[in-house]
């Protein structure tokens, strides 16, 4: 297969997993970008690749094949438009853009061009995820599922948080708003509404509540009621203080629990920036053997495992099982969160695509 040629565009703290997740999957990165030189070239002097502060010239290189965009939020939308003008297959990190409308023209335009394109969800890339995905039909039908994503973010519910980044100034937006385009919800909260999709499919109707404090531009707390065609999901993400709460007691506690009429899963995933040390896990009840079995798999990188899937369908100029929709089906939950805490009632999700409903 032809060694693929990528731009990685954002070197701040996500990127540290891209790099070494496109040299295992073979690929070559001829280019480095960052808006900070300084960022760029530690990582363009390991790669062998050309440094640059805008990416239009790396897109410019008739020779690139793919772009990977770890940059933050604002600058996905104008990089991948970009790209994906410029013919170029992209991986984009999560979330795709600041708003549903934004990630629906970034796909749309992607699918107009033909080009392969990836919003990288890398949980779905999980080991103990994909045994979740193939033991669910075990379940029969499924009823119900809670899902749980709560996170140690430090002194955020305090008056006067330590970080800088956590203040939100007078007509200005917070650092937290900035990188995530919001706060919990889109942070971590994305992650895990891109696994209700995988697992459970697209909710049709949700109820949300969603904690912002005043004078801030970022969520804190984010919960929800969803219909989906596998039952009912009950979702709630949270930012907190406390230190020592979760499986792993560390301050993460990541669960989904999905219940079926023969039995339960149960998926306990660790904090998302160990993946060489810390493993999610699985837990399989099957209530016609009334036994529990306990799946536990070695620690793998997801992001490793995302990338190279990526890479294999690019460079088979194939956009293999994984939808280029994912990043727009998630964006478009977080926006009915926000529109359901607003009207204060549950609403239908308005998915752009589909079939217009017979009048
Ligand atoms: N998958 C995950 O689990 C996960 C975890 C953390 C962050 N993220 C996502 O990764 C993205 C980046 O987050 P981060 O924590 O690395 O942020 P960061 O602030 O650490 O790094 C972002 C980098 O982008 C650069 N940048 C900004 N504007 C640019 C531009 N126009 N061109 C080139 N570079 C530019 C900044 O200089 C910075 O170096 C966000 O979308 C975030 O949501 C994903």
């Amino acid at each position: 297969m032809k060694t693929l040629n990528a731009a990685v565009i954002g070197c701040g703290s996500i990127a540290r997993f891209h790099f070494p997740a496109l040299e295992k999957a073979g690929v070559r990165v001829a280019w480095v970008c960052d808006l900070n030189a300084e960022a760029a070239r530690p990582w363009a002097e390991k790669c062998g690749a050309r440094v640059t502060t805008d990416f239009r010239d790396a897109l410019a290189d008739p020779a690139l094949d793919l772009v990977d965009v770890t940059a933050i939020a604002p600058v996905h939308k104008p990089v991948c438009l970009a790209a994906i003008a410029a013919g170029k297959a992209v991986i984009c990190e999560k979330t795709l853009a600041e708003n549903a409308e934004d990630a629906w023209q970034i796909v749309s335009a992607a699918r107009e061009r033909g080009v392969v394109f990836y919003t990288s969800y890398m949980k779905r890339f999980i080991p103990a995820v994909a045994k979740a995905r193939e033991l669910l039909p075990q379940l029969g039908r499924i009823l119900t599922t809670h899902i749980r994503a709560h996170q140690c973010w430090g002194d955020l519910w305090t008056e006067n948080p330590a970080s800088g980044h956590a203040h939100t100034p007078p007509g200005g937006r917070s650092g937290i708003a900035v990188k995530y385009a919001g706060g919990i919800l889109p942070c971590g909260g994305s992650h895990i509404l891109d696994l209700v999709l995988f697992l459970l499919g697209r909710p049709t109707r949700l109820h949300a509540v969603v904690h912002t404090p005043p004078g801030r531009d970022y969520d804190l707390l984010a919960a929800a009621l969803m219909e989906t065609p596998n039952g009912v999901v009950h979702f709630e993400a949270l930012t907190h203080a406390l230190r020592r709460i979760g499986a792993w007691r560390d301050g993460w506690d990541e669960r989904f629990e999905i219940t079926g009429v023969h039995g339960r899963l149960e998926l306990y995933s660790p904090l998302w920036d160990r993946p060489d040390t810390h493993a999610a896990y699985l837990v399989h009840y099957d209530n016609r053997t009334a036994q529990a079995v306990e799946y536990r798999f070695a620690p793998v990188s997801p992001f490793e495992r995302a990338v190279a899937f990526f890479c294999g369908n690019i460079a088979r100029g194939q956009q293999g099982e994984q939808s280029p929709l994912t990043g727009y089906e998630v964006d478009e939950l977080i926006e009915q969160f926000r529109r359901s805490a607003g009207l204060g009632r549950s609403v239908e999700i308005p998915w752009r695509d589909a079939p217009a409903t017979p009048s």
